[in-house]
């Protein structure tokens, strides 16, 4: 894996909930005791990437803070680990290949080299039309049935090298 780095929206777009996702989070507040708020930095990350064009920048990350009332380090030591939040813009279809040990032992890599032939990119990109971006990932508990990759909010899982790129040739 590479290193996982905030970056800076280079649109300088600046960041602010829409009505919905204020209602949202109103809701997801709803879900914790008062003096335990914090708890709910997760789901509003979840919610800014919706929100924000599917990824979050450093001002995603600062804005979070602000809303929540925490330090923004405590945003960014969240947001870089876990990598279900993307910290650079991708395209329609994030494509996220994992390859932690049992989707490994299950021929992960056929089914990266296939994809990453099929698209013309490297783990890491995204294709010319932004249409898709792959990613290597770490395990998303989907190991029974590896190997596995996850496109939008969706698993796709006991995969080949064929039948993934089946999987992308139907969505393109
Ligand atoms: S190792 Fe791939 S889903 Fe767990």
């Amino acid at each position: 894996m590479s290193m996982r780095e905030i970056h800076s929206d280079p649109t300088g777009f600046k960041p602010t909930f829409s009505q919905q996702a204020l209602q949202e989070a109103a809701d997801i507040f709803t879900r914790y005791p008062a003096n335990q708020r914090n708890s709910a930095l997760l789901p509003l990350l979840h919610l800014a990437q919706q929100d924000f064009g599917g990824w979050l920048s450093k001002q995603a990350l600062d804005y979070v803070a602000e809303f929540l009332g925490v330090a923004p380090i405590r945003v960014y030591e969240v947001a870089t680990f876990y990598t279900m939040y993307n910290l650079h813009p991708v395209g329609k279809y994030h494509v996220q290949v994992c390859t932690n040990i049992s989707c490994w032992l299950c021929n992960s890599d056929g089914i990266g080299k296939a994809l990453q032939t099929k698209l013309g990119i490297t783990y890491g990109h995204t294709d010319k039309d932004k249409r898709f971006t792959l990613s290597e990932v770490e395990c998303l508990g989907a190991c029974i049935n590896a190997p596995m990759m996850q496109i939008n909010d969706d698993y796709y899982e006991n995969l080949t090298p064929e039948s993934a790129v089946g999987i992308i040739e139907k969505l393109a």
